[in-house]
């Protein structure tokens, strides 16, 4: 039987809970692969093959989900660090460089991440790729600045949409309250140019690309799930 993406997602998740140990602080990812992973998780404490667990969520969503499960959580300003964060993936390239941020969440999700002594993805086949980019790069920005921002990304060449939100004519806005500018950026050959561009740039709040931050993918394939280290 093929898997289809649904069932790569999945079972990478659940491949990924082997590296959870009893004890551990968690970062718990966001997005619909890091849905099946909190449930999972959820299911192993339940059962009490997971005991002593403490998680940070990265999102009021997976805050939400954690919570149903049952899950001990607290929140980033109470732990100094944490062991472990598992998170999904909109790309990663062969570096395991990433672009983050398709379900909104980044801006917490690199908080976390940056936090963790070990950042492990989880991905369906989909997002892996030869170089960053075919997935528009999202960049969380102050709606002061949104259009001033956009704008200055313009002139360098890249259009910058503003996500849109289900409400028409409102936009997408953060947990944090900010909007979201989506860069078509059809590949990005100079990761550190693009970072470097987008950090110097007033109203810009943080960005999706996590270069160099993780340490290992838990890729669901057609056929098999597939862990890649660097
Ligand atoms: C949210 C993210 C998600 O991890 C990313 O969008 C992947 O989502 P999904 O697992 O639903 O494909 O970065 O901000």
């Amino acid at each position: 039987m093929v898997n289809t993406p649904q069932e790569q997602k999945r079972k990478a998740a659940l491949a990924a809970l082997e590296v959870i140990e009893s004890g551990m602080k968690l970062g718990l990812g966001t997005g619909s692969t890091a849905a099946f992973m909190v449930r999972g998780l959820g299911q192993l404490y339940r059962e009490h093959k997971l005991n002593d667990l403490i998680c940070v969520p990265t999102s009021v969503a997976t805050r939400n989900l954690a919570q149903e499960q049952g899950l001990p959580l607290t929140t980033i300003n109470d732990v100094d660090r944490l062991d472990l964060t598992i998170d999904g993936t909109d790309e990663f390239d062969p570096q395991l460089n990433l672009i983050k941020g398709g379900g909104g969440a980044l801006l917490r999700e690199k908080i976390v991440a940056s936090l963790s002594d070990r950042f492990v993805i989880i991905a369906d086949a989909s997002k892996e790729v030869d170089q960053l980019g075919r997935f528009p790069l999202p960049v969380e920005v102050v709606p002061f600045a949104w259009k001033t921002v956009a704008r200055h990304i313009e002139n360098s060449g890249i259009q910058a949409l503003l996500r849109a939100s289900m409400n028409p004519g409102d936009p997408y806005k953060t947990d944090q309250g900010n909007y979201i500018l989506d860069l078509q950026t059809g590949g990005m050959p100079d990761l550190p140019k693009m970072k470097w561009m987008l950090e110097g740039l007033p109203g810009v709040v943080e960005h999706g690309l996590f270069l160099d931050m993780a340490d290992e993918v838990f890729l669901g394939k057609e056929d098999r799930v597939e862990r890649i280290t660097k």
